[in-house]
């Protein structure tokens, strides 16, 4: 029988890995995509089913519209019901569990979505929505952190990149394939692919073991540990070292808290509150590419024509997802700080290149061209590794005990702000144009780029439990502590990691 145990070989981790990822990650991408190319046939659906049911004109265009929006954004609150129940899952359950319930979640949704397509029931469309992301917000979690917990040190960085990557893989094909050229005007097909990868994700989750960190640390099993570890990394020397390694993030406080006492916690505590903000800021950078994911077609049709439109969206997205490939080359060579300040800065100019040639077209025509390169631009930088890096740097800024905690809390925190962002852009874009740009997206980028030049540590390449050490050593704001702390770091490691607990239970009380 072949094995799917990765044993630390490297062209099998990444083959499982990426299998995984693109399978667990093509309900959100796909799902999220389709309807941007397929709108006209979903359009047509709703309306044939009201006029089936003896509404003599149909839906009007304003009803449709409204009813429009509400299926696509029902996503949003899908997504965050999915980040609330990542921690409740996740801890108590492991990463393992939640990612095949998340996975059989997705099974149900995409089903359910075949059936509205197939029987035209556009009130099912909904449900399968808010199911499938429901099943999204949970499998994303989930997966990083599965990702996070099963691979080395060396290799973190770029087996999570792999989460993102595969991510926009999905939403290239979602892109394609909404088009009318492929299955735009075949809905049953469209929406039925979607099960395909969910039945592949849950059978594959079923004979993977659970992360070493999550059997080590939150169930004390040390020799389950021992065999994941193996099981993911291989057989090596040091295995137990690695072990040992990892009980530097074991909690103090073995006393189970409850979530929201979790969240509470997080809040009051002046380390965890910083990786909190360090994780928001790097998403609120990334908030534009929703409204380009959805939007862009609509964005540049006001300088291009429908079809140039429609193509200048699928090359963006397919710089993005090259940019991608790419970007899993560099990044275990440059540190995560260079690569989240550098494309950030580069992804915040694109957006003002943007702003600039919109502008310039007024003058003259030819300018228009530019925007669609300030767009390329954006996906690129994005792609390159803003945006995979901006997802996973959260839990590699937590220990163990509050990894997925802060982490859904940052998600839930960004999902609101897409939300919100997203929503805004088009009836800001209707009456502002391109400047509505610049309050909605350059000026908080700005802001967070800032915020992350002077705070964001480097990650790459370290423990967690050092990397966390950083960040409690930064935010201590008693000056003798600090000093008697930094005297610390020179003796030994776990000498440093009592003083830093000790010092977090007396923060927490
Ligand atoms: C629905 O169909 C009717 C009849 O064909 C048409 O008049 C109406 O414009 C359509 N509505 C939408 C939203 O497409």
């Amino acid at each position: 029988m072949i094995s799917i145990a990765p044993r630390g070989k490297m062209l099998k981790s990444l083959a499982l890995f990426s299998v995984l990822g693109a399978t667990v990650n093509f309900q959100e991408g796909y799902a999220n995509s389709y309807p941007n190319t397929a709108y006209l046939s979903f359009q047509q659906l709703f309306n044939d089913s009201y006029i089936h049911r003896g509404v003599k004109n149909g839906l009007s265009e304003t009803l449709f519209t409204w009813l429009w929006s509400l299926a696509l954004y029902i996503w949003f609150i899908g997504y965050l019901l999915g980040t609330f129940l990542t921690p409740l899952l996740t801890e108590r359950y492991g990463r393992k569990i939640s990612l095949l319930v998340a996975n059989l979640i997705a099974v149900c949704g995409s089903s359910i979505g075949f059936v509205s397509a197939v029987c035209k029931i556009p009130e099912l469309f909904f449900v399968s929505r808010l199911v499938a992301s429901t099943s999204s917000g949970l499998s994303f979690g989930s997966l990083i952190l599965f990702l996070q917990e099963t691979t080395s040190t060396e290799y973190r960085g770029l087996m999570s990149f792999f989460s993102e990557t595969t991510f926009i893989l999905c939403n290239v094909l979602g892109i394609a394939f909404g088009m009318n050229a492929i299955f735009g005007d075949n809905l049953p097909v469209l929406t039925g692919i979607a099960v395909i990868p969910a039945i592949i994700a849950t059978l594959l989750c079923i004979p993977l073991k659970e992360t070493p960190k999550f059997l080590l640390l939150n169930r004390n099993d040390r020799s389950g540990a021992l065999k994941s570890l193996e099981f993911y990394q291989g057989n090596k020397e040091d295995n137990d070292e690695i072990l040992d390694e990892m009980l530097l993030e074991a909690p103090t406080n073995k006393k189970k808290e409850p979530v929201w006492r979790s969240v509470y916690t997080v809040l009051v505590t002046p380390h965890l509150r910083h990786a909190f903000f360090i994780g928001c800021a790097a998403l609120q950078v990334i908030v534009g590419i929703w409204a380009i994911v959805y939007l862009s077609t609509d964005l540049l049709s006001t300088l291009f024509t429908e079809d140039e439109a429609q193509m200048a969206s699928l090359i963006f997205i397919i710089a993005n997802f090259c940019a991608g490939l790419c970007g899993m080359a560099i990044v275990e060579r440059f540190g995560r700080r260079p690569l989240v300040l550098w494309l950030g800065s580069l992804n915040t100019l694109s957006l003002a290149l943007y702003v600039l040639f919109d502008q310039l077209a007024a003058v003259h025509h030819q300018f228009r061209w530019g925007t669609i390169a300030a767009m390329v631009l954006n996906g690129v930088t994005y792609g390159l590794g803003l945006g995979p890096i901006a997802f996973f740097i959260t839990s590699e800024l937590v220990s163990q005990q509050y990894r997925s905690v802060v982490q859904s809390m940052v998600f839930a925190v960004n999902t609101a702000a897409s939300f919100a962002f997203s929503f805004a852009t088009l009836p800001a874009f209707d009456m502002f144009k391109s400047w509505s740009f610049i309050p909605l997206f350059i000026v908080p980028s700005c802001i967070s780029l800032l915020f992350l030049y002077f705070k964001m540590p480097e990650t790459k390449g370290r423990e967690v439990h050092d990397i966390v050490d950083e960040l409690w050593r930064k935010t201590s704001t008693n000056p003798v502590d600090f000093e008697a702390e930094t005297m610390t770091i020179s003796t030994s490691s776990s000498s440093l990691d009592m003083n830093h607990n000790k010092k977090s239970n007396f923060t927490n009380i």
